[in-house]
């Protein structure tokens, strides 16, 4: 396993491998690694050739005590890394991705102004300002994003769409906790007794599953919002229920089909997302 951390050699590394014929599979992470990450990289080495990023991308952060306390746990990963298919590790500076502020601006319309759109201001356009240059770095024909960040998952879509980006994006499942927490870097801030609560979620959301088959949607959704409620240590900033695509608010029954139960809360000051497909 290589590490790559100035952007042109990457560039040149990329370059090369596609000269050579070689399929690249592309994995973007923070770091912080877990089994979600690394199911990625699994799925990615159907590719000839694995890259993961570690980059803790301060433009994507809306809150500077957020950034200052996301873990930054680089051996380890490297560690884990090296047990995957893993073949290059891309972990650049701050300095080296942004040499100097960042200016560009995208426009993901409906798409960004719900759910994480509307409670972190300016997070996607930040998330979208390090993906495409990281997509024209790495130059992968493939790239990994796991389902557990669904909203971006569906803008990263639409950013391949809107620049006609030569990549193939893969939607990966959400890899869960022996207890159905979903896996997250920030999990391991929560302290014991918030780590207990937290599975609640993932337990109140399947359960909706089945609260769908006899309730209405409307009613379904306030039953969902009332559980969580009911839960002291939960501050909850939002559930809704979204189509798949468009991520706007379902209203009618028939829509449920191809919808995604969307929750964020605050357990103390960690702040978990988690959804669910009906
Ligand atoms: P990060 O939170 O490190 O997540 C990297 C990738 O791992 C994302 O595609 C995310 O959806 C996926 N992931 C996280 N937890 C997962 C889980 N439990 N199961 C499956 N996949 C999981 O998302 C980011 O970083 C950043 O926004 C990034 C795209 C790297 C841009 O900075």
């Amino acid at each position: 396993m290589r590490l790559i951390q100035k952007r042109e050699e990457m560039m040149a590394v990329a370059t090369a491998l596609r000269n050579e014929g070689k399929t690249i599979g592309f994995v973007p992470t923070m770091g912080a690694l877990h089994q979600g990450h690394l199911s990625l990289v699994q799925a990615a080495s159907e590719n000839d050739v694995v890259v993961c990023s570690i980059f803790v991308n301060p433009v994507q952060f809306n809150d500077a005590a957020d950034l200052q306390k996301y873990p930054r746990t680089l051996k380890a990963d490297l560690a884990l890394l090296e047990k995957e298919s893993c073949d290059i590790v891309f972990a650049p500076s701050a300095e080296e991705m942004y040499p100097e502020p960042p200016s560009e601006t995208y426009d993901f319309g409906l798409l960004e102004q719900v759910m994480e759109g509307a409670y972190r201001s300016g997070h996607f356009n930040g998330v979208a300002v390090v993906v495409k240059r990281l997509f024209d770095i790495v130059q992968p024909h493939k790239a990994y994003f796991g389902f557990k960040d669904f909203q971006q998952l569906t803008i990263i879509e639409a950013l391949v769409k809107q620049y006609a980006l030569p990549v193939e994006i893969v939607p990966c499942p959400i890899i869960r906790e022996d207890d159905g927490l979903a896996m997250s870097s920030r999990n391991r801030r929560l302290p014991e007794q918030h780590r207990a609560l937290a599975p609640e979620i993932h337990r109140i959301l399947k359960q909706s599953k089945d609260v769908l088959k006899s309730k209405a949607l409307a009613e379904t959704k306030q039953w969902v919002i009332d559980q969580l409620n009911a839960i002291d240590a939960f501050r909850l900033e939002y559930f809704t229920i979204v189509d798949r695509n468009s991520l706007q608010e379902v209203e009618e029954e028939d829509e449920i089909l191809n919808s995604v139960g969307c929750v964020a809360l605050y357990l103390g000051d960690v702040r978990l997302i988690d959804n669910i497909e009906y």
